[in-house]
């Protein structure tokens, strides 16, 4: 083969850059996340994995609910902030204006044209990490990110992330339709 044999501690490209939201009593607490996948069709099931020393993984433990938030490429200093420095020591909520859904205990960020909020359906423990598994039960959007109704990236402009090179990216443009496109394949 001629392809260079990289090591194992490869991962995913590209990962999606999301903030994670969570309460310390009245306090809502927002951690960078781009450990984040869908998991499951029916129930809507998304899994995010969070290493263990976290206060992040303390307080879904507690309050078993979480948001994810999708925040914008302008957003992208107080992203970075919300990965560097922890809830327990710094009160992160006052970047970012708070609201509520049906959760209490899953801070929603208004700034962020795209949110979703889970309860905590399972936790799966890996030797550095635990794999909280969420049921999604509602999700919020800016209207001016939707076409025909669904969240359109190009109106969302997403911040993308890649390691371990530790980069943010934007995305640049759609090519085709998806479960279409390959058809023409098709004999
Ligand atoms: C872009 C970015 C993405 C991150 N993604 C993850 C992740 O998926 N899982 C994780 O455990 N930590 C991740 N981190 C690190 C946490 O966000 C960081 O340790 C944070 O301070 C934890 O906050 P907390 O202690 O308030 O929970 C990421 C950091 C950055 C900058």
């Amino acid at each position: 083969m001629e392809k260079e044999k990289l090591g194992g501690n490869s991962f995913i490209y590209p990962m999606p850059v999301t903030l994670l939201g969570t309460k310390h009593g009245d306090v809502a607490n927002f951690m960078a996340l781009g450990w984040l996948s869908r998991a499951n069709g029916n129930p809507p099931l998304l899994v995010v994995g969070i290493n263990k020393a976290h206060f992040t993984t303390q307080l879904i433990r507690e309050n078993r609910a979480f948001s994810i938030n999708y925040p914008t490429e302008g957003m992208i200093r107080e992203v970075d902030y919300c990965g560097l420095v922890s809830g327990r020591r710094e009160d992160k909520s006052q970047l970012f204006t708070v609201e509520y859904g049906e959760l209490e205990q899953a801070p929603l960020i208004r700034e962020c044209p795209l949110s979703l909020e889970c309860k905590l359906y399972d936790i799966y423990e890996m030797p550095t990490h635990d794999l909280f598994v969420g049921e999604i039960i509602a999700s919020y959007a800016d209207k001016k990110i939707l076409t025909d109704g669904k969240p359109d990236l190009a109106k969302l402009n997403p911040l993308l992330l890649t390691m371990p090179d530790n980069y943010y990216w934007t995305v640049k443009e759609k090519v085709g339709k998806a479960w279409d496109i390959g058809r023409e394949l098709q004999k």
